[in-house]
């Protein structure tokens, strides 16, 4: 689902602000123009954060369609909602304010089962990062177990602590987009609930696993580093890289267990939100390795079943150098950084870029040098 744009060398990659649409084209007419030269072809990333908008149409499956074994496949009320919902994600752009919604006392009763079971692991189970932030989204977003929190207040409450944001999603995403979203430290995050029949399963995403098992860790700033440096790595790459950054993403945002201390505990959304996987997880059943993205991105798993095998991050920190070592191995001929100003993304390719780059790190430097000169 996404759109290729040919290159030539020779006129180098021109996608910095505020022309990068317009540069992507003029580029794409130029190579096409000339034959001389070896035309590698980059797939498209988006450059700008209101370039995001282009994957709202670009849905994989509608959010109201569901499969004939979804719990909510025979309930006509239940359908019906759920397309309220993706018709909200659908028209939803960059900067709107995400609709709050009037959430049903059905829908309730079925967060606050999930709530409750939940919240009983996560002191032994759950990540230290985790269980710091998690009182905090009590205080501050709206989180008790009879009240579903709102995306539009936990965007904001996010990017007060990281930059993070949310964005309502339709349907599932290509793994491409969903990536390309992470560059920007932007989250797309399902609003639905599952169905009440079974509140204690889901065949998809929900906002139980997105507000109880993603959020709090986005509230991170070392993990929202992490999640963003796999975001980066994958604009531009090839479509092998996305699927093994895909991989990725998998064995640790959303199943990954990490050392603390003498212990190993879970800070993978996917586990974070079942109360089954969860507990499972930090048993002797499941094979654990230690992360290593060369490795761990080839690694097969089921989406239906339990995991069998996890894979154990040192820290976050350890995680996100792996990443980026990783990353220099995805072939790509450039460079990018996220520029959190302009919320736009810089192709490291030419000399005057490299040089305000110097200049910005060189002004960190300066005020690093002057504190701890005052402390001394
Ligand atoms: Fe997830």
């Amino acid at each position: 689902a996404c759109v290729c744009v040919s290159h030539d060398l020779n006129f180098g990659w021109r996608f910095s602000r505020p022309s990068a649409r317009l540069s992507n084209e003029v580029m794409s007419v130029a190579a096409e123009m000339d034959g001389l030269f070896p035309r590698p072809t980059v797939p498209w990333f988006p450059n700008d954060i209101q370039d995001l908008d282009r994957f709202a149409n670009q849905i994989l499956s509608y959010g109201s369609e569901l499969d004939s074994d979804h719990p909510g496949f025979t309930d006509p009320v239940y359908r019906t909602r759920r397309k309220e919902f993706a018709d909200i994600a659908y028209s939803y752009r960059h900067g709107q304010v995400i609709p709050k919604v009037e959430y049903t006392a059905e829908e309730k009763a079925t967060w606050s089962t999930v709530f409750n079971e939940l919240k009983t692991l996560y002191p032994t189970h759950a990540c230290r990062e985790h269980n710091r932030v998690f009182p905090l989204l009590e205080q501050y977003c709206g989180y008790r177990q009879d009240n579903i929190p709102q995306l539009e207040d936990i965007s904001h409450y996010l990017q007060s602590c990281t930059g993070f944001r949310l964005r309502p999603v339709a349907g599932l995403l290509s793994s491409r987009d969903f990536l390309a979203g992470l560059a920007f430290r932007v989250f797309h995050s399902t609003q639905y609930i599952r169905h009440q029949s079974k509140p204690m399963y889901t065949p998809e995403p929900d906002v139980c696993h997105e507000l109880l098992g993603h959020v709090p860790l986005f509230a991170d700033p070392t993990f929202a580093q992490f999640s963003q440096e796999i975001g980066l790595a994958s604009l531009g790459a090839p479509d092998e890289y996305i699927e093994r950054l895909a991989t990725v993403y998998w064995f640790t945002v959303e199943f990954g267990l990490c050392k603390q201390g003498s212990e190993i505990k879970a800070y993978g959304a996917g586990l974070l939100s079942s109360f089954g996987e969860l507990q499972y997880s930090l048993t002797d059943k499941p094979k654990i390795q230690p992360f290593d993205p060369a490795k761990t991105s080839l690694q097969k798993y089921p989406i239906t079943e339990f995991q069998p095998v996890y894979f154990v991050a040192e820290s976050f920190d350890d995680a996100k150098e792996r990443v980026r070592k990783f990353a220099d191995t995805i072939p790509r001929p450039f460079s990018v950084r996220y520029n959190a100003y302009t919320q736009s993304i810089e192709v490291l390719d030419n000399t005057q870029q490299l040089r305000n780059l110097a200049d910005n790190i060189s002004g960190e430097i300066g005020i690093l040098c002057n504190a701890l000169r005052k402390m001394e």
